[in-house]
């Protein structure tokens, strides 16, 4: 997925549960309209820092969202999202309802819809991957969500930012840190839980 940049060793021996409820995901994540301040505190609440919730979202470089995950953004000022981008890009998407998809990533969207916004596209060598680009769309006001925007909107996540934007081997490195700090999260208290013992994504 990013193409040999991100790079590690999955621990074994993690308690996985035995029931998956979208319910209680959506409860314990932060919401997509979330402000820099809910994001920091419920990274924090988690143990991560302020500049692990920056590595983190990097993750938005690939997959995509359903546009009633961003319907905030489709009228947002343009001193938050690139006003082209808003209107000829999600916008019009939008249009086609509620349940359509957008790619996370402008790379990721083809060139007849982005028209003269390709010009802000960071090619991934090789085909669509996790890399960096994250961090310099954000700075160009072309992602998707307002938790992404946030990030640029105060000095101190900012830095971690431009710092990420600048250098993709150093995030290739904290993100794997980062993810692997993620995967160790403990289980809620009372969980019943289980390892694996043959396929990871099935109970045993
Ligand atoms: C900062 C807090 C975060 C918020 C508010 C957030 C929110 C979202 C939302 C709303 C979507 C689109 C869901 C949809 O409409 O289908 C999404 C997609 C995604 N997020 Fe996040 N996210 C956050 C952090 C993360 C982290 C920490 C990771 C991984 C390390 C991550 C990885 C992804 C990926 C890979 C997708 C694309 C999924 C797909 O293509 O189906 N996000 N996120």
């Amino acid at each position: 997925m990013s193409n040999g940049g991100v790079n590690f060793d999955v621990p074994a021996g993690r308690l996985d549960g035995i029931i998956s409820s979208s319910t209680e995901a959506t409860a314990s994540l932060p919401n997509p309209t979330s402000d820099i301040a809910t994001l920091i505190a419920n990274f924090g609440a988690k143990g991560f820092t302020a500049e692990e919730l920056v590595i983190l979202t990097g993750a938005h470089a690939i997959g995509k969202g359903h546009c009633s995950s961003f319907t905030d953004r489709l009228t947002a000022p343009s001193s938050e999202i690139n006003a082209n981008y808003r209107d000829n890009v999600l916008n019009k998407t939008c249009a086609a309802g509620a349940s359509t998809t957008v790619a996370n990533n402008i790379r990721d969207i083809d060139a007849a819809t982005l028209g003269n916004l390709t010009s802000y596209v960071i090619p991934a060598v090789g085909g669509d991957y996790l890399d960096n680009s994250f961090y310099t769309n954000n700075k160009n006001n072309l992602v998707l969500f307002h938790s992404d925007w946030a990030l640029v909107n105060n000095s101190a996540t900012l830095k971690s930012v431009d710092e990420y934007a600048k250098n993709g081997t150093l995030w290739n490195i904290d993100f794997a840190q980062a993810l692997v700090k993620l995967s160790k999260l403990a289980m809620p208290a009372g969980s019943v839980c289980q390892i694996r013992k043959k396929t990871c994504r099935a109970i045993n």
